[in-house]
């Protein structure tokens, strides 16, 4: 029984590392083959959060639309040619994702400091974090050592993997609970709409139409984004109407209030079973930050690239 067990156990380890789909990420992975790595990253992370705040909330959001799609492989990154379409376009993406500059000029000091050896998956990884840390969030070592893919697939981002704003409770905790995710994961991980904004086009439909929402907050949004589809879709607002800058726990007490901006993020406060974890993580914000980061590693955890498989890109916006 006992020998079976273990011939079990080595053979089981020996499928996980043979199929690559073990994850070898470590925190030390660049301590000798690019020792500067985190300081090059974190400087053009601040240059460029100094100069506009919300791109601290893009890069995490670039991370997130990265992991969700086939893993943190650096596959969101890839741009569309003529002959190519990556992940880039697709609904949950397309007009809405940004920072791209600003990983490629990371990308660029990267390469000057140790040539052909950080992955651009890896590069999303510390400017998330780094973000987090500037706009005063906590802190966290990042797991490192992920690669990047040689491809991306546009139907594979358009598939449903990634959720949207109008999503109920039921679907956003089955989405993350098919990345590996729980239910606290999902929550915790919310709160990074505690920076960031939004377009008119994905809240439209909550601030005309739902119950669930204080008036005068519907009324004041409502000014920005006429009711008309295809009128005003690109009008902006904040996540966090009372702290849009700041990485803090303002998102949770926010709705308590009734005043989440998205029907999903209100949808974790209406009457379900994430009500007890948003007022928990309204008044505790250390809890806050601790699932926060727990759940980002996690997430930093879903199916990278490791050993041979995939490249180090040199450029992130396209294969080698
Ligand atoms: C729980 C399910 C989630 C849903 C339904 C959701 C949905 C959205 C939507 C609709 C937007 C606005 C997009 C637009 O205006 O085009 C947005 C923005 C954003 N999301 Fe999420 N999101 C979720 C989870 C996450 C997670 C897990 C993270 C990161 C850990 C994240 C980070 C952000 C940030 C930072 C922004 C603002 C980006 C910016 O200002 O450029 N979101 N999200
Ligand atoms: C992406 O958005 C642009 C600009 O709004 C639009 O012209 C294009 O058709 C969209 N692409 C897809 C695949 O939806
Ligand atoms: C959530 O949305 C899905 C898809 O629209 C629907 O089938 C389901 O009934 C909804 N769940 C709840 C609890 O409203
Ligand atoms: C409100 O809901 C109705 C009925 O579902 C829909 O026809 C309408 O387009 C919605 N209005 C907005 C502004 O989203």
């Amino acid at each position: 029984m006992a020998s079976s067990f273990g011939v079990l156990f080595v053979v089981g380890v020996w499928m996980m590392m043979g199929s690559g789909s073990y994850a070898q990420l470590s925190t030390n992975f660049y301590s000798k083959s690019c020792p500067k790595v985190l300081s090059t990253v974190e400087l053009v992370v601040e240059t460029a959060v100094s100069k506009e705040q919300r791109l601290g909330a893009s890069l995490l959001r670039l991370f997130f639309h990265d992991c969700f799609v086939n893993g943190c492989d650096g596959s969101v990154l890839l741009d569309d040619t003529s002959s190519f379409t990556g992940e880039q376009t697709a609904t949950p993406n397309n007009g809405s994702l940004r920072g791209f500059e600003v990983v490629d000029e990371i990308k660029a000091k990267v390469e000057k400091v140790c040539p052909g050896v950080v992955s651009c998956a890896d590069i999303l990884a510390i400017a998330a974090r780094d973000s987090v840390v500037i706009l005063g969030g906590p802190d966290w070592d990042v797991k490192l050592g992920r690669r990047d893919s040689k491809t991306a697939s546009f139907s594979d981002a358009n598939s449903g993997v990634l959720p949207l704003g109008s999503a109920n409770l039921s679907q956003l905790i089955s989405l993350f609970q098919a990345q590996g995710l729980s239910t606290k994961d999902m929550v915790a991980l919310s709160g990074a709409h505690t920076i960031g904004k939004a377009r008119c086009l994905v809240f439209r439909n909550r601030i005309y139409n739902d119950t669930i929402i204080d008036t005068s907050f519907a009324k004041t949004r409502r000014s920005s984004c006429p009711r008309t589809r295809g009128s005003g879709d690109n009008n902006l607002a904040p996540l966090d109407l009372a702290t849009p800058n700041s990485f803090d726990s303002k998102y949770f007490e926010n709705l308590l209030n009734k005043k989440g901006l998205l029907h999903s993020d209100q949808e974790l406060f209406n009457g379900g079973s994430t009500d007890s974890l948003v007022k928990t993580y309204s008044s505790n914000v250390k809890k806050f930050y601790s699932d926060f980061i727990a759940a980002m590693i996690k997430m930093g955890d879903i199916k990278p690239l490791t050993g041979s498989n995939g490249e180090i890109r040199k450029n992130c916006g396209k294969p080698n």
